[in-house]
């Protein structure tokens, strides 16, 4: 009896704390200025999260720019991460380019990241051309890559998005070129490249002669051939205007990374980025022809 006297004291204490928490990210999400100020003289944990987000990211999330300046004028971290991000990641998500500015003026990270992918890719998704401009002139890495690997030019240029993409390809994109492969070609192991293709190309791939166009275009005769031209296949704009034939050059700038070296590709895979093997694949695609042609 005496026991549970004691507790009573201690549970009264702790239930403002609780209401606290709940008011000021209630406060946050309605954009309450006075509820916000009210909680904060109560003593309510400006960076606290209510198991989801800080009250900063609920108040960008849902476009209040008076409440977000009011909790990072009282302390709140502009980069504190939460379940769904930092409070960046939500004026991105909802496009809001004067949310994005304050954030960015007042410190916030512009290579962002949720989920595997960064703030710039959220931009770019979005097509907000201001929001790209915004990051990248905060600094954004114009060649950072989502975790499977695709850069905001790819995304862009997948989207027909031009203005975007002119924009990334004027402020930094690097496209990589691998060094040539030609000489190596005649000491490959086409065997291994047998295998490598049965492991990576063969689920989107035929190789044989008149075999049917799956998720990509037959590969028999590649070498040698023009570039994105087989009749059953619909090819990307990236594919299509790429000129001339397939040398093994181009297969060894394709395959190093077809979404880098190959932005708006609809090959969205990692390629063969090991030298090694990729000249060993090439070695094997020569051998899809009745008349392979020549090595270099
Ligand atoms: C997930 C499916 C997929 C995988 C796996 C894949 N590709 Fe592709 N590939 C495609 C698609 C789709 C295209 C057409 C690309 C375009 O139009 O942008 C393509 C195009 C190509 C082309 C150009 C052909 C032409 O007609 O111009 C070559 C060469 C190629 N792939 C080689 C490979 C090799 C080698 C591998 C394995 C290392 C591979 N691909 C793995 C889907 C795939």
């Amino acid at each position: 009896m005496r026991m549970s006297l004691l507790f009573i004291p201690l549970l009264l204490a702790h239930i403002p704390i609780v209401s606290h928490a709940a008011d000021i990210h209630d406060a946050a999400m309605n954009g309450d200025v006075a509820a916000i100020a009210a909680a904060l003289d109560a003593g309510a944990g400006i960076n606290e999260s209510d198991g989801t987000a800080t009250p900063l990211y609920f108040a960008v999330w849902m476009g209040h720019i008076e409440a977000a300046k009011l909790l990072i004028e009282r302390g709140a971290d502009v980069n504190a991460q939460t379940a769904l991000g930092p409070p960046l990641m939500a004026a991105v998500g909802v496009g809001k380019i004067d949310l994005l500015n304050l954030l960015l003026e007042r410190g916030a990270d512009p290579n962002s990241v949720r989920g595997g992918e960064f703030a710039l890719h959220v931009a770019v998704t979005l097509d907000c051309l201001d929001c790209v401009k915004a990051l990248v002139e905060a600094g954004a890495d114009v060649n950072a890559k989502t975790m499977d690997g695709k850069t905001p030019l790819h995304l862009a240029k997948s989207r027909g998005q031009r203005e975007v993409a002119d924009y990334l390809l004027s402020h930094g994109v690097v496209l990589p070129t691998p060094a040539p492969i030609s000489m190596k070609l005649a000491s490959a192991d086409v065997e291994k490249g047998r295998t490598y293709f049965t492991h990576a190309c063969d689920r989107c791939h035929n190789a044989e002669p008149k075999g049917v166009t799956k998720t990509g275009p037959n590969l028999w005769s590649v070498v040698g051939r023009d570039k994105a031209s087989m009749a059953n296949m619909r090819y990307s704009d990236a594919l299509l205007g790429w000129e001339g034939v397939w040398t093994y050059e181009d297969l060894n700038r394709y395959l190093f990374g077809p979404m880098l070296t190959t932005p708006g590709v609809k090959m969205e895979t990692p390629g063969v980025p090991d030298e090694t093997e990729r000249v060993n694949v090439i070695a094997y695609l020569r051998t899809l022809s009745d008349k392979p042609i020549p090595l270099p």
